[in-house]
């Protein structure tokens, strides 16, 4: 398809290119938009020079929620409708491991929302630390279960069963409690709780849907993220036990959340604007070098050169510092961004 200046009414959509966004610190910072967030969503809808619409995707190392949820919420932030269709976050992919294992541990989020997602998944058998807690009071000597987590959480008897893996979803809203749980079941035999193991290299394998040690939220500074806690925990584990312990990360800046990007921005620009061509050039606009640059960069190296990363100024990556990875383009924000892409296509 052409794509060629023209009224509103006459805006068509571009096969050439599309945009990929990263949430946290472009579009949202601490639940609230960005200021220029909802301008630069109305610029790839057609409010642009060049009369066309840009087919974009979402690529967030946030979670916990479902991926359907958090779209409701980005919907209402951006004053547009986002799909799910367009949609990743940290933990989507984690939905490809659910047949591998029966019990698993799920920790992050708010209350029980991440076992629901989880089970959304498919995950067959979703403990919580509120279900270790209230089968064991004594399991965190500092931590009281309230009354809703009481009712909320499911009871067993934990030496009798296996747990064989642990995913973190979200953001740990309790370091203490989770990390210990944690420990205990990577220092167990095979994931059962009260037992220790001699060797300890029997434990479960543990899965972070992202690596970020820092992200940007409400506060002026950035805040210790997901990755902090994985530090952490090695760390403890490295103390505790004077062996190492190894860890996977989802997220960006793996290639495997790029390539399921790639898959979901072909299925998108298929479905909902019937382009069945790859585009030439995605756009990913972020905020973290680390993730965001590095991941886009990596993967354009793999992916012919299509993949072209733009760095913003509005959330982790303070302006007058070097960025660790290096992008194609730095710009003040996200509508900076979109302009930056549209303008080197025209
Ligand atoms: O916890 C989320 C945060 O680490 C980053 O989210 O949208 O910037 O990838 P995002
Ligand atoms: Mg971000």
């Amino acid at each position: 398809r052409k794509s060629t200046p023209g009224t509103p009414q006459e805006t068509i959509v571009t096969d050439k290119f599309a945009f990929a966004f990263d949430i946290d610190g472009v579009l949202i910072r601490g639940g609230e938009p960005i200021p220029e967030a909802v301008e630069a969503m109305k610029a790839l809808n057609g409010d642009n020079e060049y009369g066309i619409k840009v087919p974009y995707i979402f690529v967030t190392n946030g979670g916990g929620k479902t991926e359907q949820e958090r779209c409701i919420q980005l919907s209402k932030q951006l004053e547009l409708e986002v799909s799910p269709g367009q949609f990743i976050c940290g933990h989507t992919p984690m939905r490809e491991m659910a047949e591998r294992y029966n019990t698993v541990l799920v920790v992050g989020g708010e209350g029980e929302k991440c076992r629901e997602v989880a089970e959304g998944y498919g995950f067959k058998d979703v403990v919580t630390p509120g279900d270790i807690i209230k089968d064991n009071a004594d399991t965190t000597p500092f931590r009281m279960l309230n009354s809703s987590e009481i009712e909320n959480s499911r009871a067993r008897n934990f030496g009798e069963c296996e747990i064989e893996a642990i995913f973190v979803f979200a953001d740990s809203r309790d370091w203490a409690c989770d990390q210990q749980i944690i420990l205990d079941l990577l220092m167990s035999k095979n994931g059962r709780l009260g037992t220790r193991s001699e060797t300890f290299d029997e434990g479960p394998p543990v899965y972070f849907s992202h690596n970020d040690v820092v992200w940007s939220t409400s506060h002026d500074l950035t805040r210790i993220g997901m990755g902090a806690l994985k530090v952490s925990l090695e760390a403890m584990f490295k103390a505790v036990t004077g062996k190492e312990i190894k860890t996977t990360a989802f997220g960006k800046p793996q290639i495997g959340t790029f390539q399921f990007a790639t898959r979901l921005l072909q299925q998108w620009r298929k479905d909902t604007h019937g382009i069945n061509a790859p585009p030439e050039t995605v756009y990913f606009v972020g905020d973290t070098p680390e993730s965001d640059i590095r991941g886009t960069n990596l993967f354009n190296e793999q992916a012919e050169n299509t993949w072209y990363s733009i760095l913003v100024k509005t959330g982790v990556y303070q302006p007058g510092t070097t960025p660790k990875f290096t992008p194609k383009a730095t710009v003040d924000n996200v509508l900076e961004a979109v302009r930056h892409g549209m303008d080197r296509e025209y």
